[in-house]
């Protein structure tokens, strides 16, 4: 895979996926209308994508990942739609759309995160391809990851005073409230698919998906903080800027964060070394976050 069209390959199967649940779940209501357009309207879809590229390296089947990944989708979405909520990020639009609490208003939205939180795991719990004790190890990880997602958010939104905390510790705070918030969805992406192939037990092997996973979540948030930080034309700072949020690149600064996210990226692949010829794809996947320009 070398290029954006080797990934739309990998899109295309996610949207299919995302289309089949959506069709057979749900009903007509303000409620289910408001989840349907936000899943509806398209994202990048690449923690699922993830998930299909993973299984691909770890010899497991597409239709045994096939719950997990929209599990996964529908997480992610869950907290993006708390994320750009007033009393967070308070953002009008996503993906080049008004926010779900534009459209819907904020209750609706709250409680669209909300249903998207449980409907991502009876995915899981209804799923025919899994086991009941593949069911547990994904619910456990999952939960343990959306705990995750909270703190980093939570974390998210403290501003730092910068005469009270000194940068090191701002550098300290910013890994692992990233690591929370970004990056642990992302390795559960590869964590979740690990824990269903038949090296599982391989505990070299579990400690480079981990690497893998937080390096390329690090990497993800470091390139998102780095497309963020187009200045306001008006106010001549980005918004991070503006609410005295740590990013890397209020941190670092844009230069030192290409650095960053370059080391980063090289780390990840480092880690998925460990799997050999089978990591090519996913490797050239990290050069696409890397480089990527949305
Ligand atoms: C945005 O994630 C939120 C972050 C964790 C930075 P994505 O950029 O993956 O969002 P979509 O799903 O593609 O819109
Ligand atoms: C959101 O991070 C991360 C989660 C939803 C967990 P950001 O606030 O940086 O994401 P964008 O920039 O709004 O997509
Ligand atoms: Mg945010
Ligand atoms: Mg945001
Ligand atoms: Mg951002």
């Amino acid at each position: 895979m070398n290029n954006i069209n080797d990934i739309s390959v990998y899109q295309m199967q996610v949207e299919s996926f995302l289309q089949s649940s959506l069709a057979t779940a749900f009903d007509d209501t303000e409620l289910w209308q408001s989840i349907k357009y936000t899943l509806t309207v398209q994202g990048k879809r690449i923690r699922p994508v993830l998930v299909l590229m993973a299984a691909k390296m770890l010899s497991v089947s597409t239709d045994k990942v096939s719950k997990f990944l929209l599990a996964i989708e529908y997480l992610h979405n869950s907290s993006l739609i708390h994320d750009d909520l007033p009393a967070l990020d308070n953002d009008d639009y996503r993906r080049g759309k008004p926010t779900c609490h534009k459209v819907y208003g904020e209750s609706t939205a709250l409680l669209a995160g909300d249903a998207l939180i449980v409907k991502a795991f009876s995915l899981i719990t209804e799923a025919v391809e899994l086991e009941d004790s593949e069911k547990v190890k994904l619910i456990s990880l999952l939960t343990e990851t959306f705990y995750k997602i909270c703190l980093g958010q939570v974390l998210d939104l403290k501003k730092y005073n910068e005469s009270l905390i000194s940068l090191e510790n701002r550098k300290k705070a910013l890994e692992f409230k990233q690591l929370n918030k970004t990056a642990a969805l992302i390795t559960t992406c590869l964590l979740g698919v690990f824990l269903l192939s038949s090296v599982s037990k391989d505990t070299v092997g579990k400690k480079n998906i981990i690497s893998a996973g937080q390096n390329l979540g690090l990497l993800f948030q470091a390139t998102d903080d780095i497309l963020d930080s187009v200045k306001d034309e008006i106010s001549g700072v980005s918004k991070d800027e503006q609410n005295g949020i740590d990013t890397y690149v209020t941190i670092f600064g844009l230069e030192k964060t290409k650095q960053i996210a370059c080391d980063l990226a090289e780390k990840t692949k480092k880690a998925l070394d460990y799997f050999g010829e089978k990591a090519g794809e996913l490797k050239n996947f990290v050069d696409f976050i890397l480089y990527r320009k949305v």
